[in-house]
């Protein structure tokens, strides 16, 4: 290949590379909303009694127990309430405090906002990324 081809051809990648990298790091950061005191709490609670050994949030976690991402819309705070309350023959019963139950109800609340653990359900954009 000749050398003015090659010369062509590197610019073009190097130009290809930068206005992608600069396409990438200019833009605004992701401004995360800052996260409520409760739902914070509600966290704590969920990893305390290891809910995600069993349980997966965003599809991440064990596989014993249904995904819980979209549990509060689906089912309702009652039932799940009620679930961690009394348990199943699979699933541990919990015995939460009063104000543990809500922050966690809170929590899943939070969680079941901020997106959908169905991957169909995602959107894929030209660049390769995807936004739920
Ligand atoms: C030892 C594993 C295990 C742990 C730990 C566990 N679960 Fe479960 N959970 C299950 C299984 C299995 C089910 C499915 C119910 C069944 O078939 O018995 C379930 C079902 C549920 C459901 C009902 C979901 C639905 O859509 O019907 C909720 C809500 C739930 N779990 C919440 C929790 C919370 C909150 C915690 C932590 C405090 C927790 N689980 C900890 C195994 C577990």
């Amino acid at each position: 290949m000749p050398d003015k081809k090659k010369v062509v051809i590197f610019l073009l990648l190097v130009t290809a590379y930068s206005s992608y990298s600069a396409y990438l790091y200019l833009r605004p950061p992701f401004q995360a909303e800052p996260i409520d005191e409760l739902a914070d709490k509600g966290k704590i609670v969920w990893q305390e009694n290891n809910c995600t050994a069993c349980h997966q949030i965003y599809g991440l976690g064990g596989y014993l127990g249904p995904d819980l991402t979209n549990v509060y819309s689906k089912r309702g705070a009652e039932y799940i309430k009620a679930f961690v309350k009394g348990g199943t023959p699979i699933m541990p019963s919990f015995k939460l405090s009063e104000e543990d139950m809500s922050a966690l109800l809170v929590f899943l609340e939070h969680v079941d906002q901020s997106g959908s653990s169905d991957p169909r359900n995602f959107r894929i954009h030209f660049n390769g990324t995807i936004e739920q």
